[in-house]
């Protein structure tokens, strides 16, 4: 079981190669150069007394209270900023040391509420271990004196609590959100006795620059800085360690609980992605999971306008399996299909798709990643050969110039942003090519070198203009595509890009940018050392999302940045498990591991596996199962922890086609809006309650852990382990480790993967096999997945959605770091008194036209629906272009956006629609009912 204190040794760990060896405390020790004496002693297993100073920042030697002796040198200098030196002798316990660091703790304690017993931090509070460790008996001073014991409470933050009468103005706060969050929200204000730590000008933690990522609290030593769940539950008394649910970063986190209840959510040290740190949704918005709106029991009802009734699992499942048999009977074996969800772990995502293939007999499994990163699988396989990112997170300290392209990192991959931030602020240069000015334009230590701020539907355009710079100005690293790539394909592109209509100047009208941004940012990318680029939905979500990514990856094979630390194609995935449900065969036409059902090879390995013949032919994607809905062709849905109806694009159409089948079973949290379609409701369990797999953004297979028992009675892998066993499929499984042995044995890139292992290694990147039994942190170093690396054309064709006097603006949508996609779990939880609602930003000019000012509501109207929302006026838009969050069912801007998709994938053009807006008086008719329908649904399911 983990220890819910992990060993802090005082500084960060020293990088070089080079080892020196000295001696304390009469211990002979050998650490790298740059380690300080503190933390050698603690790797020596002698513990210095201290207070400002922790593992997880720099040394900043305030506290005076780690004092050392050391051989031949004056004084007692502090052990943590002082570094070790070949041959050094150092002692730590010393009468003199014992009696300094008494005093040292005694002057603290005089002004230090003497309440530990009924303090909220006993038995986890570093002041109360050091006073122990000193030997503090008594305090001569008294508490009569100057002293800050009134100083009051700040309890404006939803999650954590600011007693500033319990702070030791360490300033380890202070240096956490500088040095791990990169926010600068904190200051130490005042000089001497009047010091204090402040949030901001004189506001509370609420209204000021933070954004509760955690770190500080983390930090403090004391209760001064801690969380409300521990204040109200009392100390956590074990702890689990398991993965985020929420994105692709896929932080590890320590879940410490009292019992079955969570306590709080702590970054866990050891993290391969987060390296203990963590954004305010891992951290703190969990609240979600045991929120009354949770649905803990099956329910049924034979038409959709029939209220839902109650009811076993056994009479639940039972309805779903004679349900699906009777539609194929009826309607052929194509009559039915699956989604699986990038919500849900692998082993789960693993048995759904199976559960098609040889249950249902048909291929008829498509994923919500379709709705997202389908583009980065079919564009990185088509040049590189994988359909996944190149590097590990912490690649990005290599890098020496980052290109952001259609990400937000700051609010939609926060822990990555930290890290971002960092190798920004100690010098990488930063290209920024988004229709908004993101906040990583422009912040506190961080200021982007180019920012191209394109006009929507421009991407190709965009980086052909930047290829042919780099290929005109002879700025391409001949020798990498010599030895790596395709020379046909190579020469072939060269003539392509080179060509004078993909010049800056000839696209300049067309994106918007002038033509000297776009050479300057190309130059800087080319030629700038190691060049990393990060991309995300604003990429993939477009008629021409595919052939953006592989315009990406020519970009990166030309100037050769792949294959090392520092450089890379980066696809930042949205949800926890986009990468892992991709992999895991959730699309119609492949398996696991990205392989084509129409192989006779790939179909002979699971064929002998699961004993039965496959079908041969791909099958239906969410779009056509919906269409052939329509047609009567397709009666029966499975639809595992995902909302097509509030998170696909043209919702007109998806409740149509959902409206037209026979039975549609959902498995969820919550009743979502898809389930007003649905005949059988599968009540879900969190990734608190079940244990697993999820894959992020780097590859990275992290464990899910159970920490509470399954609320509803089943985790989401025994529910369709059930459906299966009802269908007549004879499967036996005691656990998800099974199914990931199951994976090992079918997919060539797991073969290596197992629990054992990822119990032993924490986590681990695939591939992951005989060639790389520990995984793969980079991908492609000596060659390309495929061989050579493939450089493929790119010809920009601008999309049909095109404005026009009716539909003059263009709307793009992106995420806020405090909510979470469709909201289904943020919405619940305290998150929302950062964004209570959708806002749509208009710039100035365009609200000025149109007589709305901030605040207004505003009906946003496009050829697909009309929604109303606030209007927010900013300039962080271009005139033309507005843009809104879709985190809200109130809003759904799906309503609005179109039916166009990517060429290849099918992936919706979330990121431009055209739209006209106008002033409005308020919510337009569907959302009145809507919020009616809802509040009506509440009410009844509260009575129940
Ligand atoms: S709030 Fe905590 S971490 Fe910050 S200065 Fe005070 S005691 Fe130190
Ligand atoms: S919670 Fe994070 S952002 Fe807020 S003050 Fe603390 S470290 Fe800074
Ligand atoms: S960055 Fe992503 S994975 Fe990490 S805590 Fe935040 S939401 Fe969770
Ligand atoms: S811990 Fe070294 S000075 Fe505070």
């Amino acid at each position: 079981m983990p220890v819910l204190k992990e060993l802090d040794h005082g500084t960060p760990g020293a990088r070089s190669e080079r080892t020196v060896s000295l001696t304390i405390d009469g211990f002979a020790v050998s650490v790298p150069e740059g380690t300080s004496v503190m933390r050698a002693a603690s790797l020596a297993g002698i513990q210095v007394p201290k207070l400002c100073a922790t593992d997880s920042l720099d040394a900043f030697g305030s506290c005076r209270l780690c004092l050392v002796e050391v051989e031949g040198r004056a004084g007692t200098p502090a052990s943590c900023t002082t570094p070790v030196v070949e041959g050094m002798v150092v002692a730590t316990q010393t009468d003199r040391l014992a009696r300094l660091r008494r005093g040292v703790m005694e002057l603290y304690i005089s002004d230090h509420p003497l309440d530990c017993l009924t303090c909220a931090a006993n038995g986890d509070c570093e002041l109360q271990d050091m006073a122990g460790a000193v030997g503090l008996r008594e305090v001569r001073y008294g508490m009569d004196g100057a002293n800050h014991l009134s100083a009051a409470k700040d309890e404006s933050n939803p999650y954590f609590a600011f007693d500033p009468a319990k702070c030791i103005v360490c300033s380890r706060c202070v240096r956490a959100c500088e040095e791990v969050q990169g926010t600068f929200a904190l200051t130490i204000e005042g000089r001497g006795f009047s010091s204090v730590v402040s949030p901001g000008m004189g506001e509370d933690f609420l209204q000021s620059e933070c954004v509760s990522c955690g770190a500080c609290v983390q930090a403090c030593p004391t209760a001064t800085l801690i969380e409300k769940s521990v204040i109200e539950t009392g100390q956590p008394e074990h702890s689990v360690i398991t993965t985020c649910a929420y994105c692709g970063v896929g932080c590890s986190f320590k879940a410490e609980m009292r019992g079955e209840e969570v306590v709080r959510m702590v970054p866990y040290k050891d993290g391969g992605a987060n390296h203990g740190h963590s954004c305010v949704k891992g951290r703190f918005a969990w609240g979600y999971t045991t929120h009354r709106d949770r649905i803990l029991k099956p329910m049924v009802r034979e038409r959709i306008s029939d209220p839902w009734r109650e009811t076993t699992w056994e009479e639940a499942i039972g309805r779903v399996a004679d349900g699906f048999r009777r539609i194929q009977r009826e309607n052929g074996v194509g009559a039915i299909g699956g989604i699986t969800s990038s919500r849900c772990t692998n082993e789960e995502t693993f048995l759904m798709q199976k559960l098609v293939r040889a249950g249902f007999g048909n291929n008829n499994i498509d994923t919500c990643a379709r709705v997202c990163h389908s583009p980065t699988g079919y564009g990185l396989s088509t040049t590189f050969g994988t359909s996944a990112g190149t590097q590990d997170f912490d690649s990005v300290e290599h890098a020496d110039v980052v290109l952001v392209m259609g990400a937000n990192p700051t609010d939609a991959h926060p822990v990555f942003a930290s890290q971002l931030k960092r190798r920004l602020r100690a010098g990488a240069k930063l290209i920024v090519i988004d229709p908004r000015q993101i906040d990583l334009v422009r912040m506190p230590h961080v200021q982007a070198d180019f920012h191209l701020p394109l006009k929507p539907g421009t991407n190709v355009a965009m980086l052909n203009a930047l290829a042919h710079v780099i290929v005109t100005e002879g700025l391409v690293d001949e020798e990498f595509v010599r030895a790596r790539c395709d020379r046909e394909a190579f020469a072939e592109w060269t003539a392509f890009v080179a060509e004078p209509r993909n010049s800056p100047e000839a696209v300049a009208p067309l994106t918007g940018v002038p033509a000297e941004a776009i050479r300057g940012a190309a130059r800087l990318y080319a030629t700038g050392g190691n060049g990393a680029i990060y991309y995300g939905l604003g990429v993939t979500e477009h008629t021409q999302g595919t052939t953006a990514v592989i315009a990406i990856a020519n970009l990166a094979m030309a100037t050769g940045n792949i294959g090392r630390r520092g450089v890379g194609v980066n696809p930042m995935r949205g949800q926890n498990n986009v990468q892992g449900s991709c992999d895991m065969g959730s699309f119609p036409h492949e398996f696991s591991g990205y392989r084509h059902v129409a192989n006779p090879e790939t179909r002979g390995i699971f064929e002998r596996e699961w004993g039965l013949s496959l079908d041969p032919e791909p099958g239906l994607r969410i779009p056509n199962m919906l269409d052939a809905a329509m047609d009567g062709s397709f009666k029966g849905l499975y639809i595992q922890g995902e909302d097509i109806a509030q998170s696909d694009p043209d919702t007109r159409h998806i409740v149509a086609g959902l409206s037209a089948m026979e039975l549609v079973v959902v498995q969820d949290l919550f009743l979502n809006e898809t389930a007003n379609y649905a005949h059988v409701f599968l009540p879900g369990s969190t990734f608190l309650e079940k244990d697993g797999t999820f894959i992020n953004a780097e590859r990275r297979i992290g464990m899910v852990r159970r920490a509470v028992r399954p609320k509803g009675g089943m985790a989401d892998w025994e529910i369709t382990l059930a459906i299966a066993r009802a269908l007549g499929c004879d499967w036996h499984y005691a656990h998800p480790s099974e199914i990931m042995d199951e994976i090992a044995r079918t997919t060539p890139t797991f073969a290596g993967v197992s629990f054992a292992k990822l119990d032993e290694l924490g986590s681990i990147q695939w591939p992951c096999n005989d060639a790389a039994p520990t995984g793969t942190p980079i991908m492609h170093m000596d060659h390309f997945a495929r061989g050579m690396g493939n450089f493929v054309i790119t010809e920009f064709f601008p999309t049909d959605e095109r404005t026009g006097p009716r539909f003059p603006l263009l709307l793009t949508t992106g995420r806020i770091l405090t909510q979470y996609n469709v909201g289904a779990q943020t919405r619940r939880t305290e998150n929302s008194v950062w964004h209570a609602e959708d806002r749509l930003e208009v710039h100035p000019h365009d609200a000025e036209q149109r007589g709305i000012r901030d605040g207004d509501w505003v009906r946003l109207e496009s050829r697909a629906g009309a929604t109303s929302l606030r209007a927010q006026v900013t300039e962080r838009v271009a005139p033309g272009v507005v843009y809104t969050t879709f985190h809200h069912p109130t809003t759904q801007a799906n309503v609005v956006t179109t039916d166009y998709s990517d060429w290849a994938t099918n992936c919706p053009e979330y990121k431009v629609t055209a739209v006209q807006i106008s002033r409005a008086n308020g919510p337009t008719e569907w959302q009145e009912s809507y919020r009616a329908h809802s509040d009506a649904s509440r009410r009844i399911l509260a009575a129940e």
